[in-house]
């Protein structure tokens, strides 16, 4: 076992999870921060692929394959030899983003993506998930403000896709109640960040040895 701390982070497009990430990395010591697809170059090469706005002929099972993917190999050259030098890993989306979005939204049955992605990952998993819920509705409207943000392919989804994707996350909550954790994203950035750092801090608390 690594002696790091892996932790995820999950929600519809506009939660504003990538916003408050990054306020959490600038709080910790020894941290990594990362994201799905992306986060090394080859798997930025397929995260390219997979959101280009002109791929519109992409099969979602092709979808599906190329997020495990950009998985495995963000996970072999990144975020596994982190956790290895005792580093707080904080990443981006992980197998739970590919459930919600390709195994329930997409209709491909959570179960068969979790079985793909269980060849990428080798039983991989988080310790902790901290799960950013906002309506979909707030959440793109979220996402047309912020100017400085892409568009992809999945943006370009309908409000019935994304309705879909956070019931897909319930869900997830219900099957993994121990590693899944609400949050409310509706708040703001402060509340937010609040209540992120709290459950953050008790993780991190947990696994430090007692004298
Ligand atoms: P991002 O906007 O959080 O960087 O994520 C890019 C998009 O990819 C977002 O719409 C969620 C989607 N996605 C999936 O559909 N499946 C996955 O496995 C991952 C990691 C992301």
């Amino acid at each position: 076992m690594s002696s790091g701390t892996f932790i995820t982070f999950e929600g519809p497009d506009g939660a504003g999870k990538t916003t408050i990430i990054k306020l959490i990395a600038q709080e910790l010591n020894n941290v990594l921060l990362t994201r799905e697809p992306g986060g090394i170059e080859i798997a930025e090469q397929i995260r390219r692929v997979i959101l280009d706005k002109g791929n519109t002929a992409m099969d979602s099972r092709t979808e599906a394959l190329l997020y495990a993917a950009a998985r495995r190999q963000h996970l072999i050259e990144k975020v596994k030899p982190a956790l290895d030098k005792g580093r707080v890993v904080l990443c981006d989306r992980f197998v739970d983003s590919s459930l919600a979005y390709q195994g329930y939204a997409r209709g491909l049955g959570m179960d068969e993506v979790f079985t793909i992605n269980q060849f990428a990952i080798e039983d991989f998993m988080p310790e902790l998930t901290i799960y950013f819920d906002i309506e979909p509705e707030v959440g793109l409207k979220r996402i047309n403000k912020n100017k400085g943000r892409e568009i992809n392919r999945l943006d370009l989804e309908d409000l019935d896709f994304h309705k879909k994707v956070r019931e897909g996350y319930h869900l997830l909550m219900e099957r993994f109640p121990h590693r899944i954790v609400r949050i409310d994203a509706s708040g703001t950035v402060d509340e937010v960040f609040q209540k992120t750092m709290q459950l953050v801090e008790a993780k991190l608390a947990e696994k430090k040895p007692s004298i």
